[in-house]
């Protein structure tokens, strides 16, 4: 059963591509780490005009976006850095960094407001990454760290700002992990949604980050998925409110290797594009990348081939990373190398990130992706929700499939399926 998966890609990619696909463009989260700490003078934004030599991430923004179709960047900064300071409460006492009580700093949001400009320049959606693992120097949020009114200051702030920005996507919070407690940090999402809503920025997407990093591959089985799903606007709507995973390949999946060992399609997108299809919720896949080796290049492929067959489940994809990151010595670097005007993409670039787009709208591209090889359709038939009314055949149809057909997906792509799977068997 190994062939029916892959005419039924080949289906579902004639049909659609992710609305939203780009890069991470980092730099200002330089110098944190998963404790949420920093040191804010190793932030480094990535705004050529700011000196010392940064890299110029609005050049390659706007080469990404005219050359090779690209739409979405996500954009990392640190609370710290926003609000310059080490210390929250309005105490001057730590050693780390004067008092600022959550106040944004001027000098330094305005630093970070030219990358968000540029990025909007180009027509892109411009996602505001707060990325500090759910803490802020050590502590976790809402459970013995900031409280979460100060982290809906925050929020509060910073929606003030773009509220009028229809093309501003509000990333709540990078990759939560080690979590005393779940459903308290599910408050403290909420606290930030409203905060945002209140802040008049009513329409735009925010995105819910859940727990062990919001691994797509544990989300759904580990309660992020269910947690997050209680969150609401202030009117009661679910309205925009989506899912943010991030992925890595490696061994360790901690996105460090050069060397990727999976897809993730089966034990992470494919049950995960089951839930929100049935759920009628979507998600974005804020973080994925991998090195510029075979294995990688082939996994990566792999998984946003998926991604983008299948939008009814996930609005897009922004792949880590490019920005302050040196094109030549960092084993996920996605920095065009050469120079604004002459830039050349990485291998990851070329042949996944913006490659898999262009598959996915080509059927016979689609069907001499790797995937086939990498996916047990065995198990995954033995998962796939059963579409009423289908054959025997059907419901043996691989998530891609499935998917699409649970969502509504014409009578003519359902026939033409089962006519391909009887050709097949
Ligand atoms: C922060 O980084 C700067 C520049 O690398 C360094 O000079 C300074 O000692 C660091 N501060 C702390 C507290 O580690
Ligand atoms: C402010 O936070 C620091 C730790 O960051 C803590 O030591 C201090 O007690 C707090 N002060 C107040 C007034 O809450
Ligand atoms: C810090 O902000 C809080 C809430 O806005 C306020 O109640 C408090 O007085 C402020 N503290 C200082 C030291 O400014
Ligand atoms: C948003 O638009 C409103 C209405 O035009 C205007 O009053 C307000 O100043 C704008 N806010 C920002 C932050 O641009
Ligand atoms: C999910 O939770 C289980 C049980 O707590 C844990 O063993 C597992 O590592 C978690 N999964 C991931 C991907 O972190
Ligand atoms: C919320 O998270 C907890 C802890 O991981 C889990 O036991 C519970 O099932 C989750 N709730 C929902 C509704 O998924
Ligand atoms: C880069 O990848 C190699 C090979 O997978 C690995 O040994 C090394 O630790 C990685 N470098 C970093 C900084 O993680
Ligand atoms: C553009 O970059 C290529 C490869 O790095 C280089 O060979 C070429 O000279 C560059 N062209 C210009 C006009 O700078
Ligand atoms: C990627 O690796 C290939 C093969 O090792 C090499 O030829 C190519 O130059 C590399 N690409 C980049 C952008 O470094
Ligand atoms: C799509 O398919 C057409 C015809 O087979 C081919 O010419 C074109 O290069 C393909 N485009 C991409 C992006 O693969
Ligand atoms: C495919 O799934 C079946 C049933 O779960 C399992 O026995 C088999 O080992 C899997 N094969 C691969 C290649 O993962």
């Amino acid at each position: 059963m190994k062939f029916p998966l892959l005419f039924a890609c080949t289906i579902t990619g004639v049909f659609a591509r992710s609305p939203f696909a780009g890069l991470n463009i980092a730099g200002f989260d330089f110098g944190s780490d998963i404790q949420g700490a920093q040191n804010i003078s190793n932030s480094f934004g990535p705004v050529a005009a700011l000196g010392n030599g940064r890299s110029d991430g609005i050049a390659q923004m706007q080469h990404f976006v005219q050359n090779d179709g690209l739409n979405t960047f996500r954009l990392p900064v640190t609370w710290q850095f926003l609000i310059n300071s080490r210390s929250l409460n309005g105490s001057s006492t730590t050693v780390t960094g004067r008092a600022s009580n959550g106040t944004l700093d001027q000098t330094n949001t305005a630093q970070y407001n030219q990358l968000v400009r540029a990025c909007l320049d180009t027509g892109s959606s411009c996602i505001i990454d707060i990325h500090n693992y759910a803490r802020f120097e050590g502590q976790v949020i809402g459970q013995g760290g900031p409280t979460n009114a100060q982290f809906g200051m925050l929020w509060s702030q910073i929606a003030s700002m773009y509220r009028n920005e229809t093309k501003v996507i509000f990333g709540i919070m990078n990759e939560p992990h080690d979590l005393p407690n779940l459903l308290t940090w599910a408050d403290t999402v909420q606290v930030a949604v409203t905060a945002i809503r209140r802040a008049g920025a009513t329409t735009q997407t925010i995105l819910l980050p859940g727990t062990e990093f919001t691994h797509a591959s544990s989300f759904v089985d580990n309660g992020s998925a269910g947690n997050l799903s209680r969150i609401t606007n202030p009117d009661g709507s679910i309205t925009n409110l989506v899912f943010e995973v991030h992925q890595y390949l490696d061994a360790d999946g901690s996105g460090t290797a050069l060397e990727c060992v999976t897809d993730h399609v089966q034990d992470g997108f494919m049950p995960l594009a089951q839930f929100l299809v049935k759920s009628g919720r979507k998600a974005l896949l804020g973080e994925i990348g991998g090195g510029n080796t075979t294995s990688c290049l082939t996994n990566l492929r792999s998984s946003l081939t998926f991604i983008n067959e299948n939008p009814d489940a996930f609005m897009g994809y922004t792949a880590w990373a490019a920005g302050g990151f040196s094109p030549l010595d960092y084993n996920l670097t996605m920095t065009p190398k050469g120079s604004p005007g002459n830039f050349t993409d990485q291998e990851t670039v070329t042949q996944c990130v913006v490659g898999t787009r262009n598959a996915a709208s080509n059927s016979t591209a689609s069907g001499t992706t790797t995937s086939s090889n990498s996916r047990n359709s065995t198990s995954t038939a033995s998962q796939g929700a059963s579409p009423a009314g289908s054959s025997t055949a059907a419901s043996s149809v691989p998530v891609a499939a499935s998917t699409k057909l649970a969502t509504g997906t014409t009578l003519e792509t359902l026939t033409a399926l089962v006519v391909l799977m009887f050709l097949v068997l």
